[in-house]
C-alpha cells in the first residue's frame, strides 16, 4: 500500500466523488439538470461544519472515500458520528484502505468527542459485513425503509 494519503476532500474532487459514488450503486443523474444538482448537493456537503468528506488518494488520485455526518440525538449529549457512505474503488480493495478510511472516522469521532459511530450497510453487501466485523464493529440493528415515490 504505497503513498496513500487520506486528506479533506474538496470542490476539485466533484467528479472523482461522483464516480465513487456510481460504483456503490448510488443513481446516475437521469438529466443534466439532475447531474447539476448532484454536483451542487455536494459543493454545499463540503461546505457544512456537520459533515465531513474524506477521500483516499494514491498519486494524487482519488481511489475511495468516506463521508461522515455528525447527528444530534435528543438524548445525548454528545455527537453521533454517522456514516452514509465508504467506498474504495475496485481495482483498489483488499489493501487496507477501507480500514485507513474508517481509523480516520474513529480519530475524528474522537476529536469530536462523539459517544459512537454507526452506519447502515444493504443485506446484499456481504463482503462489507464481513470487513465491519473484521475491523472490530458489531452488527446491533436491523434498518427499514419505506420508499415514497
Ligand atoms: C467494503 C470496502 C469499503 C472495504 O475496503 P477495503 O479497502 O477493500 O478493505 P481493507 O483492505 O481495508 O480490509 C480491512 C480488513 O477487512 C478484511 N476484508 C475486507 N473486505 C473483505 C471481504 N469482502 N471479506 C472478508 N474480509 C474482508 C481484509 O481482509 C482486512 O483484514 P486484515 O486487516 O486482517 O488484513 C470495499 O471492499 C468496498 O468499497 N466495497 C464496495 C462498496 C461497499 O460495499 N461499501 C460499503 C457500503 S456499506
Amino acid at each position: 500500500m504505497k503513498n496513500i494519503r487520506i486528506r479533506k476532500a474538496n470542490k476539485k474532487d466533484i467528479n472523482e466523488i461522483l464516480n465513487l459514488l456510481y460504483q456503490l450503486q448510488r443513481p446516475r443523474p437521469k438529466t443534466d439538470a439532475e447531474g447539476l444538482a448532484f454536483r451542487k448537493r455536494i459543493h454545499r456537503y463540503l461546505d457544512e461544519k456537520d459533515k465531513r468528506i474524506l477521500v483516499a488518494e494514491q498519486n494524487s488520485k482519488v481511489i475511495g472515500l468516506v463521508s461522515m455526518m455528525f447527528l444530534l440525538r435528543l438524548n445525548r449529549t454528545k455527537l453521533e458520528l454517522y456514516i452514509p457512505e465508504l467506498i474504495v474503488s475496485e481495482n483498489h480493495r483488499g489493501l487496507g484502505i477501507g480500514k485507513l478510511l474508517i481509523e480516520s472516522c474513529i480519530s475524528m469521532a474522537k476529536k469530536k468527542k462523539c459517544f459512537r459511530i454507526r452506519l447502515e450497510s444493504g443485506n446484499q453487501r456481504e463482503g462489507a459485513h464481513r470487513f465491519y466485523k473484521k475491523i472490530g464493529f458489531e452488527q446491533s440493528a436491523l434498518s427499514y425503509t419505506r420508499t415514497i415515490e
